[in-house]
């Protein structure tokens, strides 16, 4: 790691510090091992460039790959300054918080040590990690940074959400969004979007097999495969559709969820 970026880390533990002087810190400091873990992530698929098949290989240069870490980095910073606002990290009931990190990143002057180009592209990143989708016009050097973060951010979502999945930790109705735990029920718009190749929404979720079908929907977009062999090595995709109910009815869905896990071991172990 380059003593720029252990600047940076300095640079965001004490930013975080100063929230995180409260009764109620816990979710905060959740936050921090979220961010950290994302940046490994980040740096792991940087790291792993050389193993992408080249169809899909942007021909990542020092200030991307550098771009994609910092942007790892500060990601969520703005998850702060909403929390301390609103007490809450739902965006329906309070700010995008993508949009409050990208304000605050530029605010605060993080990257303002750093070349344009990185600073330009870590920002772009920032602010379009939890797109839905992203804009079809994103110049190839944008993309690939975004990319890097939107893979490190799932995989460690991921993570969060399967230990909420399978126990009775407190914020599980949190972390979870309150959906109904029906163990035979799910939403039919959820699997279809399964079988349709989309990323379902947070907005369609009600039982919790929804939440598994919402995980599995999130192979359609996994970009590198440093993501994709760390999630297949995690055993984690295996677990929750294990658990999804066996019913005729999503049959087709399970079915093609277990294709696509197939490929991803496939494209984790370079068997194209
Ligand atoms: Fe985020």
């Amino acid at each position: 790691m380059s003593a720029d970026c252990m600047d940076h880390i300095e640079r965001f533990r004490r930013y975080t510090e100063d929230f995180q002087d409260v009764p109620d810190a816990a979710p905060l400091r959740l936050k921090v091992e979220h961010t950290f873990r994302v940046f490994d992530h980040a740096r792991a698929i940087a790291a792993g460039l050389g193993a992408e098949p080249s169809s899909c290989r942007f021909a990542a240069d020092a200030e991307a790959c550098r771009a994609a870490e910092l942007a790892a980095l500060y990601h969520d910073c703005g998850r702060f300054p909403q929390f301390k606002e609103y007490r809450t990290f739902l965006d329906a009931k309070s700010v995008n918080h993508a949009v409050l990190s990208f304000k605050t990143a530029r605010d605060e002057g993080f990257l303002a040590g750093e070349a344009p180009r990185v600073r330009a592209l870590a920002l772009c990143a920032v602010l379009l990690h939890n797109r839905h989708a992203l804009p079809s016009h994103l110049a190839d050097d944008a993309r690939f940074v975004t990319d890097v973060v939107r893979d490190a951010d799932k995989l460690d979502i991921f993570r969060i959400m399967v230990s909420h999945l399978t126990s009775a930790l407190p914020e599980r109705d949190a972390v979870l969004l309150h959906v109904e735990d029906a163990p035979d029920r799910w939403t039919p718009k959820v699997a279809d979007d399964v079988l349709a190749g989309r990323i379902a929404r947070y907005s369609d979720l009600r039982y919790v097999n929804d939440f598994r079908l919402l995980l599995g929907t999130w192979m359609h977009e996994l970009r590198f495969t440093a993501t994709k062999k760390a999630l297949v090595e995690s055993g984690l995709m295996e677990q929750v559709l294990s658990q999804l109910p066996k019913h005729e009815l999503l049959r087709p869905a399970l079915d093609k969820l277990h294709a696509m896990l197939d490929q991803c071991r496939a494209d984790a172990e370079g068997r194209n």
